[in-house]
């Protein structure tokens, strides 16, 4: 079986590293900090809350964990919210009804069991924005009191975090800061991506969230612990690889954990037969992965107006290259630096480009091997 997983939440032997960063996080939850967790998507950073939930758990610490990608209206942000603290109570399914039908009766709240005993939750009713937020200032009030209550630390975690403008946005946000910060006993990770959002709202003096705690930004995995990690997998398959090979799939997959495990998949799978992985293999692989994505990328391509085509070309040649620079301006047909910002202002927008350490990246790595490929 393929041993390399992308994707999903990676836990067990195929988590590797994060050694200190759980460290530090398990310290500052322990002493109820209030925590911003930043990396841009398919950097790890789900996998390393539920590594740092398992920690936790054998400490004595209660998780609420809540991801914010699934609740699509403000409605569902609070249900979601009752439902997670009901988990962590670990209560039985009557008993779990009975504690969220308490907090939001009022948005009359269907309950039902999945095939797994799982509940599943929806809400019936949208009452006035002044009803809800009042029920969302009750459920946050919740975690302090348990913990004062039973003794007990609780740590809430919220994933995806910056989805919060769009479920709430200020109001949402300055209730959650006044209710959290005076909360001695419970600890909070705000986890999220789009880099430049959240270090908006963790550190601009005007938002609501400035100043709450310590903000940390998740880098990416050291290469030796991925070449060490691919290593053992591929000698387990009986594969003969060469150094070279495992460093230029870390190379070509831009560093980043997920599109690391995704490469090394797809490489298993091409070699499956001959088993022998060389870097002519990686370059192969690559672009299988490309090609077939191409279907996809090529109706994402004819979506964009001639100018931002020419920029994610010049981007895609060479993340590092200086765009507002004369001659990349001259190279791109770019006209001015006026235009090379507003049609990089556009493709952030649409999230299609990311800002990262200086460097504009492609959100979706393959999509830049694509282009380059493809359309240059
Ligand atoms: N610690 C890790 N060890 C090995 N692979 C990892 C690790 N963290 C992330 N990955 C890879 O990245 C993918 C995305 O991880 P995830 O935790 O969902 O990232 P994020 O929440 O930042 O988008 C995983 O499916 C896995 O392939
Ligand atoms: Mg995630």
């Amino acid at each position: 079986m393929n041993p390399f997983v992308f994707g999903e939440v990676v836990e067990g032997f195929n988590f590797i590293d994060r050694k200190a960063e759980i460290k530090t996080l398990v310290r500052d939850i322990e002493d109820g900090q209030k925590i911003f967790l930043i990396a841009p998507r398919r950097y790890g950073k789900t996998s390393l809350l539920v590594k740092t939930t398992e920690k936790l758990k054998t400490r004595g610490v209660r998780v609420i964990y809540i991801d914010l990608y699934k609740t699509a209206s403000l409605e569902q942000f609070t249900a979601a919210l009752g439902k997670s603290m009901s988990e962590m109570r670990k209560l039985e399914f009557g008993e779990a009804v009975k504690f969220i039908k308490e907090f939001i009766s009022g948005l009359r709240p269907q309950f039902s069991v999945n095939p797994d005993g799982s509940m599943s939750l929806g809400v019936d009713a949208t009452p006035p924005q002044k009803e809800v937020f009042q029920m969302i200032e009750n459920l946050l009030a919740y975690p302090q009191r348990f913990a004062k209550k039973e003794n007990q630390r609780v740590v809430v975690m919220f994933d995806e975090f910056q989805e919060i403008a769009d479920i709430g946005g200020e109001p949402l946000e300055k209730l959650m800061r006044a209710v959290i910060q005076k909360q001695r006993d419970v600890s909070y990770i705000f986890c999220g991506s789009k880099k430049t959002m959240m270090n908006e709202m963790a550190s601009r003096k005007s938002r609501a969230f400035f100043g709450i705690g310590p903000i940390t930004h998740l880098e990416k995995i050291q290469n030796e612990y991925f070449e060490k990690y691919m290593a053992g997998n591929f000698s387990k398959g009986n594969f003969d690889y060469s150094k070279e090979a495992l460093r230029a799939i870390i190379r070509n997959a831009g560093e980043i954990p997920y599109y690391i495990q995704y490469l090394a998949h797809e490489l298993w799978d091409m070699k499956a037969e001959d088993k022998k992985i060389t870097a002519q293999d990686v370059e192969k692989a690559v672009g299988l992965i490309a090609k077939r994505n191409s279907p996809i990328y090529q109706m994402l391509w004819e979506g964009f107006p001639q100018t931002q085509k020419r920029l994610l070309q010049g981007l895609a040649a060479d993340p590092k290259a200086t765009i507002f620079s004369g001659s990349f301006i001259t190279r791109f047909q770019m006209k001015s630096s006026a235009l090379v910002k507003k049609s990089l202002s556009l493709l952030i927008k649409k999230e299609i480009i990311e800002k990262e350490n200086d460097e504009y990246i492609f959100t979706d790595h393959w999509f830049s091997i694509w282009v380059r490929k493809y359309c240059s």
